[in-house]
């Protein structure tokens, strides 16, 4: 895995809301990048002097082989989140110029191209997946509708690019502004046709409400398609280390980084797949420390937790000292 990170260098970068800055980053030699397809984000792995190894992983706004994309850059756009300290060192160094490595595109929120009529609908920062799918459904002139909601239009990203794009199928909700009518995402639903399928992306509370109104209406689960953010690291987490006592190796893990894309950025591959604490795919067993972890997953159950003897790499972590694992 550690092989296949591409080495990229920032080409441009622009200011899109206050707190939103979009980046476009070109491979290093110039040569043709892998393409994502909508919904792909990809894994940026850059090092702070303060915090170390920083791993984020940001959806591919550009790069998806649509008309202006370039073979060569990617495009991910990056909100400045306070207590996320990966998010605010990328905006405090990243300038033209600034090197990187970058994986191969990812998706776990891909776009069905088979599905007769799509629903998208996005929550602040979580328009970057859902702009990649609306560019590509607009392009191939396919049916869909676009809601687009936030607090204040001027918090959101591509709004103006999204409507334009979207015409009379798309429209803004404004929830800081008195003039725009509540989001009814029920009734939104329940005016669907037989045939759309949902795709959503923004905060989980959001998410939610998108499966419990489709549950409520007896939709099958696979016509909701979702993608949430995780919450990132907490302000107090601090690094600490892995022991995998198998392999004989330790590997430090830096606070603004997961075991998983610790171990993954130092060449040892372990089983991932949601990387959200969802599915299943990366636990590994704890031999010491496992009762000073902190769950982060929603995967295992609550005696698993209590027990110690596991624990999903993704996204739980101990609050410094060292880990040991049986891997
Ligand atoms: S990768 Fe899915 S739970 Fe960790």
């Amino acid at each position: 895995m550690h092989g296949q990170l591409i080495d990229m260098v920032v080409a441009d970068v622009r200011q899109l809301t206050p707190r939103i800055r979009e980046y476009l980053l070109a491979s290093a030699d110039g040569s043709p990048l892998p393409r994502g397809a909508p919904g792909a984000h990809v894994e940026l792995h850059t090092h702070s002097d303060h915090s170390g190894p920083i791993v984020r992983h940001y959806s591919l706004v550009g790069g998806l082989g649509l008309a202006d994309d370039r073979a060569d850059h990617y495009r991910i756009a990056v909100q400045r989140e306070d207590r996320q300290r990966g998010s605010a060192h990328i905006h405090d160094t990243f300038a033209p110029g600034t090197r990187l490595k970058v994986s191969r595109p990812k998706n776990n929120f891909p776009l069905d191209l088979r599905d007769r009529r799509s629903l998208l609908i996005a929550g602040g920062i979580g328009i970057t997946p859902i702009y990649a799918m609306l560019r590509s459904l607009a392009r191939r002139g396919r049916p869909f509708e676009l809601v687009y909601a936030g607090r204040m239009q001027a918090q959101l990203a591509y709004a103006a690019e999204a409507m334009e794009l979207a015409g009379a199928a798309g429209r803004l909700h404004i929830s800081g502004d008195p003039a725009t009518e509540h989001l009814d995402l029920a009734a939104l639903l329940a005016a669907q046709s037989d045939d759309t399928a949902v795709y959503v992306c923004g905060p989980l509370p959001m998410i939610e409400a998108v499966h419990g109104a489709a549950r409520t209406l007896g939709w099958p689960d696979a016509r909701v398609r979702s993608e949430r953010f995780t919450a990132g690291p907490a302000p107090d987490d601090a690094p600490f280390a892995v022991e995998l006592r198998r392999t004989g190796r330790t590997v430090e893990v830096g606070r603004d980084t997961s075991i998983l894309d610790a171990l993954t950025a130092s060449g040892i591959d372990v089983l991932s797949d949601c990387r959200r604490g969802e599915c299943g795919l990366c636990p590994l067993p704890v031999l010491e420390g496992g009762e000073r972890i902190s769950h982060r997953d929603s995967y295992l159950s609550d005696e698993e937790r209590a027990g110690g003897d596991t624990l999903c790499i993704c996204v739980s972590r101990v609050p410094g000292g060292t880990l040991v694992l049986d891997a």
